[in-house]
């Protein structure tokens, strides 16, 4: 979700106000040393790496990276591509040699039996069978399961949100909220949630083909969905229409996810606050809900007016129920999607796993939202990939822990466990349920580093590294920097490598303690305001701004998906860089979007020859009637579409290699 959405949140806003109330906020004290300070202890901790390094079988410690532009060392990066400019236009670019098709499109069929898409006579009827609006993650899942196949597979995509400005005409929409009619609502809800498609390349480029058996919409208006984990069925989990607590429909405001080693696909709700009217002070949730922006103005959406339980002063645990990780089987059409509780309840930017050596599995998630914090959850029990039945409920027990980073270097999990020191009944934590609703309570009284909208997080398959991102936040004022989120008024973002220790060749990602570095530092380096911090040969295009979803190659290269930079003056784009070697941090520009659009999902299939992207909100901040493009359809009347695309080489080979 870019910018936009964030800037006007009432939490975030609270944050900067001059009377902030700090009951309500991470008390993490900053001993806020220079920036320049920080940066030589992180890259003063390289030479000590490096010794490590001789030691493990982690590759590509020590390019050190430069404040500015410019510089002396030669500094060749393994990627092939010829790098393209800056720029922004109506349409997309991508480097020469490369092709960018569009795969499906908002309206486009999902189910045999949709109809074609009208965008003057929308209904939910059809949008429940059509392609969402606002893709964002994306995934490419091969058949048949398990398989390594990169001809055929699943498409599963979320569908964030709805931009009524851009969907309806404006004497039918009313903006987010008022004025909207209830077949509206209905048609929003339906444009929500995620797509299953199934998908073939014959040989002639991508196509959404195939029998279609898979195909299916999960939406927010119509999909039964189970919650399960320790928060389930609990009090403050029931409503009037689900008295057990455990049941409960649709999915919102998905953004990014991830993917399991049992071939699932993991869906993270994140703003869900924005669907909810009414006031939450008069509510017994009123000290949960505020700590998640509820209230305050804070509803985008109108949908209480029609639909109950999106208000608060009628369904006042309704919220409760969103804010999950999902799980959903995209192989099994009939199949209920889950809500895994025991990962914890936030802002879920994502969800990525990593199996560790002795077959326990991490998934990390990052909570979206200035001063909040990165996760890491631990099954209980090892991955058993001879038994798939065993695998099924993995995600409903194990550890959840928040981050603290710290100045030296080191990183500490810290466990969100019921009786774990402020953990307790005289807080108000009555069980782990508690704990769970609301975990950024929880992980403010345990002392987690308060970050800088932690997005994507995920972990490199070559070096076994784990990358977090974080987007940007010019909330941060220079008396509330730490260790890790080093700039006041962080305006492009920064990533940072997180470093589990290593036992028999092998990341071991459920530690207690890491090491910490910075990857980079955004900004245009060639502005001494920003800060930036990159490999000393970064180009004049190669520079980046809001870094937010990410992906990696086989090979170990990182490819990071940018969401406003528009601020910058330029489309928001797809970067890579090498992780390890002389090219390390160096980033290259790849791919730009049409203008107004984000960039979201970015996956390869398993031979690395097709990058998708979810192209999410073209023309963004223009209007149905006079939208900024109309890509990508460029037809009269036809409002921007956001859609899925297939980036190939035109002589078919592996991208960027
Ligand atoms: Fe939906 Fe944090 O982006
Ligand atoms: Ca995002
Ligand atoms: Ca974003």
């Amino acid at each position: 979700m870019t910018d936009p959405m964030q800037d006007p949140d009432p939490e975030a806003a609270r944050e900067t106000s001059a009377d902030e109330d700090d009951d309500d906020l991470p008390s993490n004290p900053s001993t806020a040393p220079p920036l320049s300070a920080l940066i030589d202890m992180r890259l003063g901790r390289r030479a000590t790496l490096k010794g490590l390094a001789a030691f493990t079988t982690l590759a590509g410690f020590g390019a050190p990276l430069f404040a500015g532009a410019g510089g002396a060392r030669a500094a060749p990066s393994s990627l092939t591509f010829e790098e393209i400019p800056h720029g922004v236009g109506k349409g997309v670019r991508v480097a020469p040699g490369y092709s960018a098709r569009v795969l499906i499109r908002w309206g486009d069929r999902v189910t045999a039996d949709a109809p074609g898409f009208d965008v003057d006579n929308q209904t939910a009827a059809a949008q429940e069978k059509q392609f969402g609006y606002n893709n964002d993650f994306t995934a490419y899942m091969p058949l048949p399961r398990g398989s390594a196949n990169s001809r055929n597979g699943l498409l599963c995509v979320n569908h964030e949100y709805t931009d009524p400005h851009l969907m309806w005409p404006a004497e039918k929409g009313k903006g987010f909220s008022g004025g909207i009619t209830r077949e509206q609502v209905r048609t929003e809800m339906a444009a929500h949630g995620h797509s299953i498609v199934e998908i073939r390349n014959a040989g002639g480029g991508w196509r959404v083909a195939g029998s279609g058996r898979y195909n299916r919409r999960i939406t927010a208006l119509g999909t039964p969905m189970r919650l399960s984990g320790p928060a389930a069925g609990h009090e403050r989990m029931k409503t009037r229409a689900d008295p057990t607590g455990r049941r409960v429909i649709g999915t919102l405001n998905n953004c990014a996810g991830g993917t399991t080693p049992w071939n699932t696909v993991l869906i993270a709700e994140e703003n869900f606050h924005g669907y909810f009217l009414g006031d939450p002070e008069t509510t017994p949730e009123a000290r949960n809900h505020k700590r998640y922006g509820l209230g305050r103005g804070g509803a985008r959406w109108a949908w209480g007016e029609y639909v109950d339980r999106f208000n608060v002063e009628k369904e006042p645990n309704e919220p409760n129920r969103f804010g999950w990780i999902v799980e959903i089987d995209p192989y099994d059409p009939a199949s209920t999607p889950v809500k895994r509780t025991a990962l914890g309840r936030f802002k879920h930017e994502g969800a990525t796993t990593v199996i560790n050596p002795g077959g326990h599995i991490s998934v990390y998630c990052g909570d979206d939202q200035r001063f909040d914090y990165l996760y890491r959850f631990v099954t209980d029990r090892a991955y058993d990939p001879a038994n798939p039945a065993a695998n099924r409920d993995l995600l409903d027990s194990g550890t959840l822990y928040a981050a603290r980073f710290d100045a030296d270097g080191t990183m500490t999990w810290l466990p969100l466990v019921f009786g774990n020191g402020p953990l307790t009944p005289a807080n108000g934590f009555h069980g782990q349920a508690d704990v769970l609703i609301e975990t950024r309570r929880s992980a403010d009284l345990l002392g987690a580093t308060p970050m800088d909208r932690p997005e994507d997080v995920e972990t490199n398959p070559v070096n076994g590294r784990t990358y977090v991102i974080c987007t940007n936040n010019t909330n941060r004022r220079r008396n509330r920097t730490n260790p890790a989120n080093p700039r006041a008024g962080n305006r492009h973002g920064h990533i940072i490598e997180l470093i589990p220790p290593v036992a028999d060749g092998q990341a071991d990602h459920t530690a207690r303690t890491y090491r910490w570095e910075f990857f980079l530092l955004a900004g245009d380096p060639a502005k001494p305001r920003d800060r930036a911090m990159y490999l000393a040969d970064i180009s004049a295009n190669g520079w980046l701004s809001a870094p937010d979803n990410c992906t990696f190659d086989a090979r170990g290269h990182i490819w990071i998906a940018t969401d406003g930079q528009p601020a910058s003056g330029f489309a928001d784009s797809v970067y890579a860089a090498d992780t390890a070697g002389p090219g390390r941090g160096l980033t290259r520009c790849f791919f730009n979007a049409p203008r107004g659009a984000e960039i979201c999902g970015p996956a390869f299939t398993p031979d690395d020859r097709t990058l998708f992207l979810a192209i999410q909100h073209p023309g963004g901040g223009s209007t149905f009637e006079d939208p900024s493009t109309r890509w990508p359809d460029f037809r009269p009347g036809m409002p921007p579409r956001p859609s899925v695309i297939a980036i190939t080489r035109d002589d078919g080979g592996v991208i960027g290699s």
